[in-house]
């Protein structure tokens, strides 16, 4: 027997429940993960309140984990009992002590990376390496506009695109959350709790505007964000954290300027093993060589029965950077 979390409905943070089940077997192409470190997504906000329907209820919860392989399928061949890991594609359920995962989901942890790190860094990780990376190329110089850019992803993205010697404009529902992203790399912020973000957009570039705006906060932030770019511009709209973007009309691109717009997903950028390795292995460089740092404060490690307070503590802003759940 193990434990995990699951819910039987969705709803607010309240249906998730702490239970016992017995693991399966892992199937030919799985591995077995006892978990060391969960990393708590947004996405699972979608899931558990319904904005992405679960395929079938009851439901676990969570994609992403860093453990222990303690068991392997028949046709496994590059992992083995005992290796480190780290997974962020996983079927719903890594909210839980024991997942199994298959094998091209995974990747093998280099020693000098904690398994909070990983579980802190992977999902986030990956989607800045395909935003920065393959959505569009951040080149050197370059101004862009990122929101929520304390959030978890954003730390992350502050952090790469200083890396990479762009100039990150950095939205922020907070003065201490301005702060934090420009210790990580940001070159400006705008707090959108008091500031226009149109205006200051264009007071920053001396009324250029940007080349791309990646927008997570969805509503809230989706006129604005069209506002603060230049003709031909890219908006790459990549999650619902304020709610979804709905009943657009197409016109509004060429009103706004012969706009070019996408919605993209982890899931449509990393879908084989030599892909993940890939893009790993460039989030793995980064951490090991402290360019990118992504420990978590310890007021953000909930223990996985705590997943209700996780949850709460998420969805009102409280955080910056990435929590994690310790089973
Ligand atoms: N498409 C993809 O491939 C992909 C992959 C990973 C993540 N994402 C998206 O990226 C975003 C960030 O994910 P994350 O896990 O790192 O979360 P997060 O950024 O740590 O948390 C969300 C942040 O969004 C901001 N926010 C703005 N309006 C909000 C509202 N009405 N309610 C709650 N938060 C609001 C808050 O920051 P402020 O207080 O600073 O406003 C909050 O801290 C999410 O939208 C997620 O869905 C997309």
């Amino acid at each position: 027997m193990a434990k995990r979390i699951e819910f039987s409905a969705t709803g607010g943070p309240e249906v998730l429940r702490y239970c016992e089940f017995t693991p399966a077997d892992p199937t030919a192409d799985e591995v077995q993960v006892e978990n060391k470190a969960i990393g708590i997504n947004y996405i699972d906000t979608y899931i558990r309140s319904g904005l992405y329907p679960p395929a079938n209820l009851p439901s676990g919860l969570g994609t992403e984990a860093a453990g222990i392989v303690t068991k392997v399928g028949a046709d496994v061949t590059s992992i083995k009992v005992g290796d480190r890991v780290v997974y962020a594609q996983s079927a719903s359920g890594a909210y839980s002590k024991v997942h199994n995962i298959q094998e091209n989901k995974l990747a093998v942890l280099p020693d000098a990376i904690s398994f909070e790190q990983a579980a802190a860094s992977f999902l986030k990780g990956l989607t800045v390496y395909y935003l920065f990376h393959q959505t569009h190329k951040i080149q050197a110089g370059k101004t862009l506009l990122f929101h929520a850019a304390a959030g978890g992803v954003g730390l992350i993205a502050c952090q790469w695109a200083k890396a990479l010697g762009a100039k990150l404009i950095g939205t922020v529902g907070s003065d201490e959350k301005a702060n934090l992203a420009k210790a990580a790399g940001a070159w400006q912020t705008i707090n959108y709790n008091r500031e226009n973000i149109v205006e200051r957009v264009l007071d920053i570039t001396d009324g250029e505007k940007v080349d791309v705006v990646y927008d997570s906060v969805g509503q809230a932030t989706w006129l604005d964000s069209l506002d603060c770019l230049k003709p031909r511009g890219l908006m790459v709209s990549f999650g619902n954290a304020s709610g979804p973007v709905t009943g657009v009309n197409l016109g509004i691109l060429n009103q706004k300027g012969s706009l070019f717009l996408t919605r993209p997903s982890l899931f449509g950028y990393i879908t084989t093993h030599e892909e993940l390795n890939e893009a790993s292995k460039v989030l793995f460089d980064f951490i090991a060589s402290g360019k990118i740092n992504v420990d978590v404060p310890e007021s953000q490690k909930f223990p996985l029965r705590e997943a209700i307070r996780a949850h709460r503590t998420l969805e009102s802003r409280a955080t910056h950077g990435s929590s994690l759940l310790i089973p």
